[in-house]
This record gives C-alpha cells, sequence and structure tokens, in this order.
C-alpha cells in the first residue's frame, strides 16, 4: 500500500492564512506591523532565491520586511554594525542572517549579535542552548525544524515513546530536531557520516527524518513498514530534460520508500515551506512579545 503524501504545500498554506489573520488583528487593535529584517551577504544563487521567498511570504500575510543585500567584501566590523542597527530598530520584530556567510565572515560572532527577543531563526546560542536543556524555554526555535514537528502534528502522528531517528547533525536542522523529538518524548538516535551499519538504525525508526544532503540515499529496503518520512534533504540532479536543467530530489527515494512508509513528505512541496511559514510564525510572535 503506498503512503499517505504530507501535503507541506497545503499545511503550510493554513498555517499562513491563520497568520494573516492574526497580523490584521494585531494592526487593528495595535496599529503594530510585524517586521522582518532579512539580511544577506552571499551570490550564492540559493540563497538569494531563499531570501527572495522569505521576503514575498511576508507580504502576503502582510508582515513588512526591510531587506538588507550587502556586497560579499564587507567586513565583519561593517556587518555587525548592520545586526546593531536592527536590534535597534523598532520597527524590527525579527532578524534573520542568511546562511552561509563568505569564508572570511565570522558566523558564530554574527550570529550572537543578534538581539535574542529577535533571533526568529533561533540561531543564537544561547536559544540553542535553551533548546537542548530540559525544562528552558528558548525564546525561538529554528524555522525548519519547528515545521517538521508541526508537519507531524498536523498529520496526527503521535510523537511520545516512537523510536524517532534523524540523519544529520547540523546546526540548523538535526541538532534541534533531534532535540525537539527528545522534549516530545521520542527516543531517539541521531545518525551521521561515521555511524556504523547507517540501513540498519534507520530501519528501527518509526519516525525518520533526514536531513544530509545527499540525494536518494535512503532506499527502500532501508525502512520499516509504516514508517512516518520526513525528507528535509533539497538536492539538485542534473536533468537535461527539465528546463531548468535540473531538477530537486530529497535524501529519501521517494519512489521506492513511499511503498512501505505509512506516511511520507515529497520534495519539493513537504518540508521547504514549512520553513517558510514557521519564520512568519515566529516573526510575529516576536512582534507580539514587544510592547511598542
Ligand atoms: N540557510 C539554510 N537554511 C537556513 C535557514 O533556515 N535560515 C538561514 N538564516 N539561513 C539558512
Amino acid at each position: 500500500m503506498s503512503a499517505q503524501i504530507i501535503d507541506g504545500k497545503a499545511i503550510s498554506a493554513t498555517i499562513r492564512a491563520e497568520i494573516k489573520v492574526e497580523v490584521e488583528a494585531m494592526k487593528a487593535q495595535y496599529n503594530k506591523v510585524p517586521g522582518l529584517a532579512t539580511v544577506l551577504v552571499s551570490d550564492r544563487k540559493d540563497s538569494q532565491t531563499y531570501v527572495r521567498m522569505k521576503k514575498k511570504a511576508c507580504a502576503e500575510v502582510g508582515i513588512a520586511s526591510f531587506g538588507h543585500e550587502l556586497p560579499t567584501s564587507i567586513s565583519q566590523a561593517e556587518l555587525l554594525k548592520v545586526v546593531q542597527e536592527l536590534n535597534a530598530n523598532p520597527d524590527v520584530h525579527g532578524i534573520l542572517v542568511q546562511l552561509p556567510l563568505p569564508d572570511h565572515l565570522d558566523e558564530e560572532e554574527i550570529l550572537g549579535a543578534v538581539s535574542l527577543e529577535k533571533d526568529v531563526d533561533g540561531f543564537h546560542p544561547l536559544n540553542i542552548g535553551r533548546l537542548s536543556m530540559k525544562r528552558r524555554e528558548p525564546l525561538f526555535v529554528p524555522c525548519t525544524p519547528r515545521g517538521c514537528i508541526e508537519l507531524l502534528d498536523r498529520t496526527g502522528v503521535q510523537i511520545e515513546g516512537k523510536r524517532a531517528v534523524v540523519l544529520g547533525r547540523s546546526n540548523i536542522v538535526g541538532l534541534p530536531v533531534a532535540m525537539l523529538l527528545l522534549h516530545r518524548n521520542a527516543t531517539l538516535t541521531i545518525c551521521h557520516s561515521r555511524t556504523k551499519n547507517l540501513p540498519e538504525v534507520v530501519r528501527e525508526a518509526d519516525i525518520l527524518i533526514t536531513a544530509v544532503g545527499r540525494a536518494e540515499m535512503v532506499r527502500g529496503d532501508w525502512v520499516k513498514p509504516g514508517v512516518v518520512v520526513i525528507d528535509v534533504g533539497t538536492n539538485a540532479v542534473d536533468d537535461p530534460a527539465d528546463n531548468r536543467g535540473y531538477h530537486l530530489v530529497g535524501d529519501v527515494a521517494f519512489n521506492e520508500v513511499k511503498e512501505v512508509a505509512s506516511a511520507i513528505t515529497p520534495v519539493p512541496g513537504g518540508v521547504g515551506p514549512m520553513t517558510i511559514a514557521m519564520l512568519l510564525r515566529n516573526t510575529l510572535d516576536g512582534a507580539k512579545r514587544t510592547s511598542g
């Protein structure tokens, strides 16, 4: 039997509609509009596309966006100054520094300079630290991990007591999504490039979250019947038949795994749209917390 396809596009549209209603209510009641500042220091096409999509999504729900497209030659001191100005700007409730930054910039220092109250990406070391500890509440949860959990919740998947396997341990996805699963009382395994007998470990999963960036690595015979799969991978594969010259696939061999899983996210149209919806949600939450 073929798996239920978890439609991230539809779920994210529902969430964005919910956010739009709340933004309108905030405007009517307090004459206040949530604001997101995007900081782009990259000539990477994918980063430019992501930032453009984030700004467009803001406009659609009535969130103001303030775009800062900075030259890749910018110095650490100049970039820090931009972040500090945004920290002080009362119209800005969220600051997003698109990653990766060029190699000459110190990412850790920049992310640590973002005001905790405006850290809508949830990448400030204190927010990540709080996320990783028991009974500590981060002000913001990173968007893609939050989107993964939201997909499970809105699909009616129970997390508590389940065997969850996370492939990948990145700061942006693998690590924080693992922490979220743990907080929800899953029994957790984190796999990475040094994990031995990977297919065997993956086969234990009731819930599998993949974030390794390896096209179609997880095959149909790697998974247990009935597994729920959230595929965060977005990998471009050369495709002369496609007018862009490539098409996108996940970390999971979708056509094989969907025959074994009970539910699975497609790529594209699964996790991707949720990242943006959660960014809007975090920005609105940030605006609600400020009195101004
Ligand atoms: N680069 C890849 N994913 C992300 C993300 O979620 N936020 C930011 N700021 N940069 C990214």
